[in-house]
């Protein structure tokens, strides 16, 4: 009985020293999703508009997409026909088609997963040097079935679509070449790994977590620890200090520690 006290004075200390402090994003309304890397924030709205955030603006970026991502590949983007584009000189160009989700946060290549739960990789090479829909880019296709993907410095985070969770670390950023998927604890409906390697999520009941302990020998980190909203999420994403958290009532919130 003692030991268990212990345990839960402990788990309360750490909740109030790791305490978020959340502030309601005025400026924008109704988001989809949202992705914030190296210091740059990209949003959808559910009219399917894309959006690009400079100084406390929301910029309305040309098109229609219902999913963006930035990264060191660039800005990518899915739009309502599952075709994948990337932001080049200010327009979107096609690269493929039958894609459900995408991701620009590994180190120049990206990752992404297709309608029928596939998950690919395209090497750094190729997003680097992509210039418009003609040149005939070559995905590699990983292994297992995924809905959602997400990389950072250590490695690429996914969940299935029984949001199951798993890691692949070592992911070669010119070929994609990697040694699978590892299981993680934990059920997450997304997830989303930040430019220096802190992942977060949502399971399906709406609530935060961030997994603790990553560091680049351990990619896996230890354990994942809740962060505290006081209502229900869709949507999270991590960079320089900042969360950005989507609430399935529509609010944006911006929180920091
Ligand atoms: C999405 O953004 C566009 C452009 O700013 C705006 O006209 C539209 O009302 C927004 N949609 C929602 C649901 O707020």
């Amino acid at each position: 009985m003692r030991a268990t006290a212990a345990v839960l004075l402990v788990h309360c200390l750490l909740a109030i020293s790791h305490a978020w402090d959340c502030q309601t994003v005025v400026d924008i309304y109704n988001l989809m999703q949202i992705d914030a890397g190296l210091g740059q924030v990209v949003a959808t709205n559910t009219s399917q508009i894309p959006y690009y955030m400079v100084g406390d603006k929301w910029i309305p970026l040309p098109g229609s997409l219902k999913h963006i991502t930035i990264g060191p590949a660039g800005i990518w983007g899915v739009n309502s026909g599952n075709i994948i584009f990337k932001y080049v000189a200010g327009n979107w160009h096609q690269y493929a088609t039958k894609v459900k989700q995408v991701d620009a946060g590994g180190a120049g290549f990206i990752v992404g997963a297709t309608m029928e739960y596939s998950p690919f990789c395209l090497g750094s090479s190729e997003t680097l040097g992509f210039k418009d829909t003609d040149a005939g880019h070559t995905a590699i296709r990983l292994a297992g079935s995924m809905e959602y993907l997400s990389c950072g410095p250590f490695g690429c985070w996914a969940v299935n679509n029984n949001d199951e969770i798993f890691l692949m670390s070592n992911v070669n950023k010119d070929t994609c070449q990697n040694k699978g998927w590892s299981h993680i604890d934990g059920k997450l409906s997304m997830i989303e790994v930040a430019t220096d390697g802190s992942v977060f999520g949502v399971n399906s009941d709406g609530q935060v977590y961030t997994r603790d302990g990553i560091t680049a020998s351990k990619p896996e980190g230890t354990g994942w620890s809740i962060v505290p909203m006081y209502i229900p999420m869709t949507h999270v994403t991590y960079d320089l200090g900042r969360l950005w958290v989507v609430s399935k009532s529509g609010l944006t919130m911006v929180c920091k520690r």
